[in-house]
């Protein structure tokens, strides 16, 4: 059950573009009208504003930018992306904690953002430089009924949705590097960790991790990625709304998860490759141990790159060593 002030929050952002009046806000609540005066004055004190006109009432104007569980909801156009939503100033890790929740059984769209992470992790459980708030860290749990084989798609799903969302805020083109990094200017600036369980032919759940650096500034990234990374305020010398930010990928995520649920892949794939990069360029590659080279010609239905070799043969790398440089 919300609390009052969530309540409250909620009747007058829907109601945003008239006026609701004290009795009628406190008939709602069950709460006296100076309770509810009260309430409108703490939430001025956190950055609300509010016009209030005598006799009419009050009207929300302004939602201050600050991330939290109520001020993301509101953004969503979403039917189960962020319909519940978990917001830490502080956490280990979002992707922890969110394989905690489903594990636990929480419904599908549960999405658990953090403004830091004391042990952000990516793939190969590699660190994951997240412990400060300049940085969007979230992680949704998903329940797909897809085969489990078809979990690797569920990365390149969310790579497309970052493609269009790094696209639609800054109007850069990125690129993606498979399987799982989003680029700009060939530097990393997006991550995706997916973790899946599953068993037999059924996926219990998949729980995707997203790390976007959003407000870092040049002089804010250390080693070992100070070379290897950007943020989108590095590359356009602008900075964004984090909670906007977080809106439209929930937003964009659901439209894009929905269409693959109902329509496969196979628009995923062409998407993806569109800006895929160095697609149709030579790569090497290591394969136990042996190292190979080759084009790198297409994406499989199952989310491998495919590679023409030097016998003219095609090979799918699953988790190969690619060397892209
Ligand atoms: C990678 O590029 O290796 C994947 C990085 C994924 C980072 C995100 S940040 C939110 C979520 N929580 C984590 O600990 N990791 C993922």
């Amino acid at each position: 059950m919300s609390s009052t002030r969530e309540q409250l929050i909620k009747l007058l952002s829907h109601h945003a573009n008239t006026f609701v009046s004290g009795q009628w806000l406190s008939d709602q609540l069950s709460i006296s009208r100076t309770a509810v005066w009260k309430q409108i004055k703490q939430l001025e004190e956190d950055g609300y504003r509010f016009e209030s006109v005598p006799n009419k009432g009050y009207r929300l104007t302004y939602i201050p930018d600050k991330v939290s569980k109520n001020t993301v909801y509101w953004g969503l156009k979403t039917k189960s992306i962020g319909k519940k939503i978990e917001h830490y100033d502080q956490i280990e890790s979002t992707q922890t904690l969110a394989i905690k929740r489903a594990q636990e059984g929480c419904d599908e769209g549960l999405v658990i953002i953090a403004e830091k992470q004391i042990a952000g992790r990516g793939r190969r459980a590699r660190h994951w430089d997240s412990n400060h708030d300049k940085g969007v860290w979230l992680s949704l749990v998903l329940r797909p009924d897809i085969m489990p084989i078809q979990s690797p798609q569920l990365t390149l799903l969310t790579a497309t949705v970052l493609l269009d969302v790094i696209e639609e805020i800054t109007q850069l083109k990125p690129e993606v590097k498979w399987p799982n990094d989003i680029l700009i200017n060939g530097k990393k600036v997006a991550g995706i960790l997916t973790q899946a369980q599953a068993e037999h032919d059924q996926v219990h759940y998949a729980v995707i991790g997203i790390g976007l650096n959003v407000n870092q500034e040049k002089s804010e990234l250390t080693d070992p990625i100070k070379h290897s990374a950007t943020s989108l305020q590095i590359e356009t010398s602008k900075s964004y709304s984090k909670q906007l930010v977080i809106q439209t990928i929930l937003n964009r995520f659901e439209e894009v998860y929905f269409n693959y649920l109902k329509d496969g892949f196979k628009s995923i794939k062409t998407k993806w490759l569109k800006s895929a990069y160095r697609l149709g360029e030579r790569l090497e590659y290591s394969i136990n141990g042996e190292v190979k080279s080759g084009v790198f010609i297409d994406l499989s239905d199952d989310g491998c790159l495919i590679i023409e070799n030097d016998d003219r043969q095609q090979e799918k790398l699953y988790t190969a060593k690619i060397h892209w440089f």
